[in-house]
């Protein structure tokens, strides 16, 4: 049994102002006309062997129930965090919820805000991954890097064809360290999205890190049941440390696996990488809404108004109701400080 989980808590702070804390990018229709957590769904409705599990913030539920509904997705069971604990606890809830309903299912964990060009690629990756799966490895899928990005888990693969085992996985390497894995060859970017079994990960997280499994059992246990939502206990969810499945669970485990994928993936992690994603002219401008380029190459805008760009390159304009970003392209990581800056000011 295929049971998808749709992790949808992140505040996605690099693509500010268009991304908000009350309104983050998985909610926004960011590449097409669904929006991230819509098409996160529509993609793997096809396999799907029950409705979507959906962790999520409490401040998301009608969100999150509003826009499946809108796609005549089944009805979900949403999974609320009363407080964010990162992936690790996520998942971990997400396992118990689908273990309680009697079997122990394939878990397809996926982040609400990716971008897969290949669908139809993916969803073949997703039945060649199931066998390894079923028979106990936790399987991510690796994808060929680019650059030496440092915002992501780096995975070393046993040489060969299809599902292989993972030698190693480090996650978030330092700049040099992800250049040394680059020029070695051989290494995959995890693209944090999972196929493993329910009891499986509540094994390997046990291993791990049994003060996790035990703070979610309880928060899951003294959930308050509502409707279609599930709100985990505050003060349970609330004592649980924060952790990522990656340095929780995939650093460590004996029992990752990999199959690498060529299937169009981008996590859509910044202003740049929508560009990347983004249908553009023939000078390389991609824009959302009421745009006008004029002499201007490789620049991306976000119009609610109208913008016009005259004579500019490489340059990131964002225009929302009450704020207006103007970036370097190749500065738009540093995005996520205008964010942390206006925090420290309120
Ligand atoms: N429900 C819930 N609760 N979801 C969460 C939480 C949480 O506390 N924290 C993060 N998420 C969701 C995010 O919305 C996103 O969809 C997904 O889980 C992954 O979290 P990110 O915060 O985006 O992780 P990351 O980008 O730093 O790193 C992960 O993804 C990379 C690929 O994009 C890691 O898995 C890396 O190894 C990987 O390369
Ligand atoms: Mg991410």
């Amino acid at each position: 049994k295929l049971q998808p989980v749709l992790l949808s808590g992140g505040s996605g702070t690099r693509l500010w102002p268009l991304s908000r804390e009350a309104y983050p990018k998985q909610f926004l229709p960011l590449a097409g006309e669904d929006t991230m957590l819509q098409a996160t769904w529509l993609r793997v409705a096809a396999l799907a062997d029950a409705a979507p599990i959906v962790v999520a913030g409490e401040d998301h539920r009608f969100l999150v129930a509003e826009q499946l509904r809108q796609i005549d997705a089944p009805v979900p069971a949403i999974l609320l965090e009363p407080i964010g604990r990162n992936t690790a606890p996520a998942i971990a809830a997400a396992t118990l919820q689908a273990l309680a309903a009697g079997d122990d299912p394939l878990l397809l964990v996926l982040p609400s805000d990716h971008v897969v060009r290949d669908a139809a690629a993916f969803r073949d990756a997703v039945r060649v991954a199931m066998p390894a799966a079923e028979a106990g490895a936790l399987v991510t899928f690796g994808i060929v890097p680019g650059a030496p990005e440092t915002g992501f888990g780096y995975i070393e693969a046993r040489p060969g064809d299809g599902v292989r085992k993972v030698l190693r996985f480090v996650e978030k390497p330092d700049a040099a360290t992800a250049q040394s894995y680059l020029d070695a060859g051989g290494y995959f970017w995890n693209s944090g999205m999972f196929l493993l079994r329910a009891s499986r990960y509540v094994e390997e997280l046990q291993r791990f890190r049994p003060d996790i499994v035990t703070a979610v059992r309880a928060a899951f246990v003294d959930a308050a049941r509502d409707g279609d939502f599930i709100r985990l206990d505050k003060d349970a969810f609330a004592s649980c440390p924060s952790d990522s499945i990656d340095y929780a669970v995939m650093e460590k485990t004996d029992a990752a696996m990999v199959l690498p994928v060529d299937i169009g993936w981008n996590d859509v992690g910044s202003w740049s990488a929508l560009w990347d994603v983004s249908e553009q002219d023939g000078d390389g401008n991609a824009h959302h809404g009421d745009v006008i380029a004029i002499d201007s190459r490789n620049s991306y805008a976000y119009a609610t108004r109208m913008v016009a760009l005259v004579g500019v390159d490489d340059l990131v304009v964002v225009e929302t109701d009450d704020a207006v970003l103007v970036a370097h392209k190749d500065k738009v990581q540093q995005v996520k400080d205008v964010v942390a800056m206006l925090k420290s000011q309120q």
